[in-house]
């Protein structure tokens, strides 16, 4: 199979340093050459962690409450063209980022690519302690990683191109086709906006009352076969003594085998057509780095159906 790789250097979505230094210690540890000889991808990567600082631009006060807007706006903007391209050929896409508002990028290029090559909407899973879907007005923090849901739905909208005006119809998705697996830090906007919409979520609540396994066959089947599916991973959904080293994290979270076991099951679907690992910050836990990379490298392999036996 054909994979394309995305390395997305990219910190501006939320206020730490170092989260785009993650795709340089995933690859470091080996992981895009484990793809190459172990699964047998044949990968294309340029090799390069892309640094989005020529879209910073001289001016970017705050919008709509938002931080960095236009920075972000750009950053994925051009992200969502580099996703595009490797899945429009039909090539399976890994984008290693980077915080999570990456997302608005990766998502809306992949539902394009697939809007055009197959006439299907994509299914989205979003593991994630964080249901990322404040829009600009429920955010407390401005911080654009806690928003991508919000615009990838056309829940939160802008008309301003240079402010994710870019984002148009063919990029977007229902709010039907997302999950949510592993949250456990709503904010009180954001659960509104969940029950408002119907959105399907699977709190770590769901997770201790029916264990993962139940969970993931209830989150696949209201996907059901044959849809398309977009693997949103934020290592954050782990729980902090597995993947310490992450800008926000939250006690209670999935244990590293739900992590790997979430990943095992949508590579089981051969419906993944992209995935992203996001939010590994190697600068935040000095002992607890290697660990969360480590992590981070196992759901990927996991979700690119690297198996037990
Ligand atoms: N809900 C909080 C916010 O909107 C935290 C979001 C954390 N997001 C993440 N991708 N780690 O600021
Ligand atoms: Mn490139
Ligand atoms: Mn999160
Ligand atoms: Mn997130």
């Amino acid at each position: 199979h054909d994979l394309g790789v995305v390395a997305v250097g990219f910190s501006g979505g939320q206020p730490k340093a170092g989260v785009d230094a993650a795709p340089q210690a995933l690859i470091q540890h080996g992981l895009i050459q484990q793809l190459e000889d172990e699964l047998e991808f044949k990968v294309s990567f340029d090799g390069e962690v892309h640094d989005y600082s020529k879209f910073m631009p001289a001016e970017d006060p705050d919008y709509r409450g938002m931080k960095k807007p236009k920075f972000v706006s750009a950053t994925t903007q051009a992200v969502s063209e580099q996703v595009y391209n490797h899945a429009k050929s039909g090539k399976l896409v890994l984008t290693l980022g980077g915080d999570h508002s990456i997302a608005i990028g990766t998502v809306s290029g992949t539902a394009r690519a697939i809007r055009e090559r197959l006439d299907k909407e994509i299914a989205v899973i979003w593991v994630d302690a964080h249901a990322d879907i404040n829009t600009p007005e429920t955010s407390d923090s401005g911080n654009i990683h806690g928003m991508p849901v919000a615009f990838l739905t056309g829940l939160a909208k802008e008309e301003r191109e240079d402010t994710f005006g870019w984002l148009k119809e063919h990029h977007r998705l229902s709010t039907k086709k997302i999950v949510y697996i592993g949250l456990r830090d709503v904010d009180r906007g954001e659960k509104k906006i969940l029950k408002e919409h119907g959105i399907k979520a699977f709190s770590m609540h769901d997770i201790d009352r029916h264990g993962i396994g139940k969970v993931m066959d209830m989150a696949l089947g209201w996907i059901g076969s044959d849809t398309p599916i977009h693997l949103s991973f934020d290592v954050d959904a782990l729980d902090p003594m597995w993947a310490p080293s992450t800008g926000t994290p939250v006690r209670g979270g999935l244990t590293l085998r739900e992590g790997d076991f979430i990943a095992e099951c949508v590579a089981e679907t051969g419906s993944l057509v992209a995935l992203d690992l996001v939010e590994v910050n190697p600068s935040l836990d000095e002992q607890g780095a290697s660990d969360t990379v480590r992590a981070g490298c196992s759901i990927v392999r996991c979700a690119l159906g690297d198996t037990l036996l």
